[in-house]
Parts: C-alpha cells; structure tokens; sequence
C-alpha cells in the first residue's frame, strides 16, 4: 500500500462517484430520470458511498486468518467469515444473494428485463499475504454500495438489466498456486483436473470446498460457466496497486488492458561443499550463478533493446511497448541446505516476468533463456528453466472507456 491516508479519501470518492454515474448513464431507461442533485454531497450519497463503504473496508480489512496482517486465501475461515459479511451487505442492498459451486458470492438484482444482458460488476474476496485493505474489497464493496443507492432511492427495479455482483473466491493463488480458480470457473476456462490440485497441506481445491459444505463435482464446475450471450460486461474497481497515479497526481483513472503474465521457475544445481576447504578456483556455486542469472534478468528487463533487435523477433512497436511495459521480478528463492558455512547444492528461484505485448514477451523469455544457459555453462552449473501457468494479455472494451 502505498497511497497516503488523504489521497485514499480521495480515490473513494471519485471512485464511488464514478461508479454511480457509469450505473445511472449505461443503465437506466432513456424515460428514468438520475438522482436528484440538490448539493454536492447530497448527489454523491455521502452516508453510503463515502461513511458506511469506508467503514465496511475497514471492517472486511480486520477479517484475516493471521495476526497482525491480512491474510484470507481461498475457502480459508477468513474468507468463509468475509463472505457471510458481504453477503450481508448484498441483501442490505436489495440484492438475491447464492454461493456456487466453487465459492464465489453472487448478488444480483434483475431490474426490469431479467433476459436482458447482465452487467457484472465484482471483484476477489481472498487477498495475498499481508495484503492491503483495499486489495478485492474496494471493487466488491463500491459495486454495492452503488446499488444500496439506487435501492434507498427506489430505482433498483427500474434498471434496464440485471446487475449481478461477484465477490470470487480465489484470484492470487495463494493456496493453490493456482490463479482465477472463482473467475476461471464463471468464465468457463478452467479444467477439471483444478479440482484435484493441493494446498501444501495435501487438501484438494475439492477438498476444501467439501469442508465448508460446497459440493462440487466436474459436471457442476463445467455448469458454472456463464454464456459470453449473456453479458453485456464486466466492470471492476480495483486499487492501483503501483505509485504511478499518486506520482502524477490522479485520484482515478482507466486501465485499458492487463499485462500478460509468464511465470518461472529456475533451478541451479553445482556442487555442495564445505565453505573453508573447497578452493574458489574449484567450486560451481549456484548461489553465484544464481545472483548472476538476476543481475541479467534485471538488465535485459530495464533495456530490453539491448538485448533484442528489432530485425529479429521484434518490431519496433514491440519494442517501443516492451521498454514502457516490461517488469520482471525475482520474488522467491530457496537455497539447499542452506547453511552459512556450506556451499549451496542448489538454488531455486522463481521469475515473474509481465508486459501488454504477448510477442514480446515471448521474445524476452526466449532471449532470457538462451542467455541464462549461456551463463549456467560457463560457470558449469546445470540449469533447468521451468515455464509455470502463463496468462495472456488482454485488452479492455472501448465503451467502458
Ligand atoms: C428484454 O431483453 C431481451 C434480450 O435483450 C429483448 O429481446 C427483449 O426485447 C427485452 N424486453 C423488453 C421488454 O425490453
Ligand atoms: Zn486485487
């Protein structure tokens, strides 16, 4: 987190007031009139947007599976408990609530035409550890707290499709190691065989639904899956996450697509030994070789043109996308046996690596690979470079824009 306590105030309030008015101009009939405005804070719905939204973030960001941070991973006693709350203020909204087969809250309201095309508004309800507050919660609670106004002004009924909110119950993986479990399944994209992954405890993601009464079986996961025909869209608020609209000054702002994602993993192995009698001239140490592949993976990620010409792979659109977008993180590393007076047997270390273009990223972690094994033979140490779950980019609508 690293928005100042006023600008928070100050994003919630654009936010909220964002949010109420895409509602009142995307939705409602043509005849409908939008909420009287007799005073700013009257038209901004102070009490519901601003006080009771700020103090149920407040309230959700305390409900955590650890001491001292916040914590809730997927189907965990925290999200179960954040989940009987939101689904409290669902119905306080005027919202039919239910809870599908893979844990995602549903809250929906059908306005006047229940076959029209639905809107989706929602956001995640586990977080990743020692999360913010705003992480998930900010577009689950905003999205009702929107629709808690249109009810306390009687209009609830007179909107033009139905809006459903959903609060998924796994986007970071944290658990699983799996992201999207809850939006995947709506989505229709994830395989069966996710029901059978474990958690560190040997738990199956079926497991853990089983032990908070969700049955689910392949056929119901398969049956959650929402006809792309009958969704008008999605819409999501989510907290920047980054300091870069604090630095220019924004409360707000669009995101017009997400960076897509390749994970890895990468394994160094040389040889273990004693830290006072092996000579430096003998030694294959992956912990050195490891620093190496970082100190790389950095370089070619802060000036990708230096390491890929735009004759090869790339053209200049994708480079020039590539030096804005590209970032690369090593966030993760384990040593064996990991004692300081013994050289390290192996290092283990993962590797995120994200940018909007997919072509360029694919040329980067070509020219990553090829590099690290150059580096890996040299230093005659073996490496093995692992691809984990990749995601594409993908790029926003236009009309929400
Ligand atoms: C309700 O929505 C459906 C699907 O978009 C449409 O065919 C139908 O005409 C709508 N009904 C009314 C009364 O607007
Ligand atoms: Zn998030």
């Amino acid at each position: 987190m690293t928005f100042t306590r006023i600008s928070h105030f100050s994003l919630f309030f654009s936010s909220f007031f964002f949010l109420s008015s895409t509602l009142s101009s995307h939705l409602y009939p043509a005849s409908a009139t939008t909420p009287e405005k007799d005073g700013k804070t009257r038209s901004l719905y102070s009490e519901i947007l601003r006080d009771e939204a700020v103090a149920r973030l407040n309230d959700l960001g305390k409900v955590s599976d650890a001491d001292g941070y916040l914590e809730r991973t997927f189907m965990s006693p925290a999200s179960v408990r954040a989940g009987f709350l939101i689904r409290e203020w669902m119905e306080d909204a005027g919202l039919r609530t239910w809870v599908d087969s893979m844990g995602n809250l549903h809250g929906r309201v059908e306005g006047m035409n229940a076959s029209a095309q639905a809107l989706l508004i929602g956001s995640h309800l586990d977080t990743v550890v020692d999360a913010g507050m705003f992480d998930g919660s900010l577009g689950i609670i905003s999205a009702i707290s929107a629709l808690k106004v249109l009810k306390s002004i009687g209009k609830l009924g007179e909107l033009k499709r139905p809006v459903e909110v959903i609060a998924f119950s796994d986007e970071e993986g944290v658990r699983f190691q799996s992201t999207f479990l809850g939006s995947a399944a709506v989505a229709g994209i994830l395989p069966v065989t996710a029901l059978k992954i474990s958690d560190k405890s040997g738990v199956t993601v079926q497991d853990a639904l089983k032990g908070n009464s969700i049955e689910i079986t392949e056929d119901s996961l398969l049956g959650l899956k929402y006809d792309p025909a009958s969704i008008w869209g999605y819409f999501e608020l989510h907290i920047e996450q980054g300091p870069v609209l604090e630095w220019v000054g924004f409360p707000l702002a669009v995101v017009k697509g997400i960076a897509g994602q390749t994970r890895m993993k990468v394994t160094v192995r040389g040889s273990q030994g004693h830290a006072g009698t092996v000579p430096m001239s003998m030694r294959r140490d992956p912990m050195a070789a490891a620093a190496e592949l970082i100190v790389l993976l950095e370089s070619l990620c802060k000036h990708p043109r230096d390491f890929l010409s735009s004759g090869g792979n790339c053209n200049e659109q994708t480079l020039e996308s590539l030096s804005t977008s590209l970032v690369c993180t090593v966030g993760e590393i384990s040593t064996w046996p990991s004692a300081s007076n013994v050289i390290p047997g192996q290092v283990t270390f993962t590797v995120d690596l994200r940018a909007i273009d997919d072509v360029g990223r694919e040329a980067v972690v070509y020219e990553l690979s090829n590099q690290m094994y150059k580096i890996c033979d040299r230093r005659s140490v073996s490496c093995i470079i692992e691809r984990k779950v990749g995601r594409f980019p993908k790029h926003f609508a236009k009309h929400f824009a």
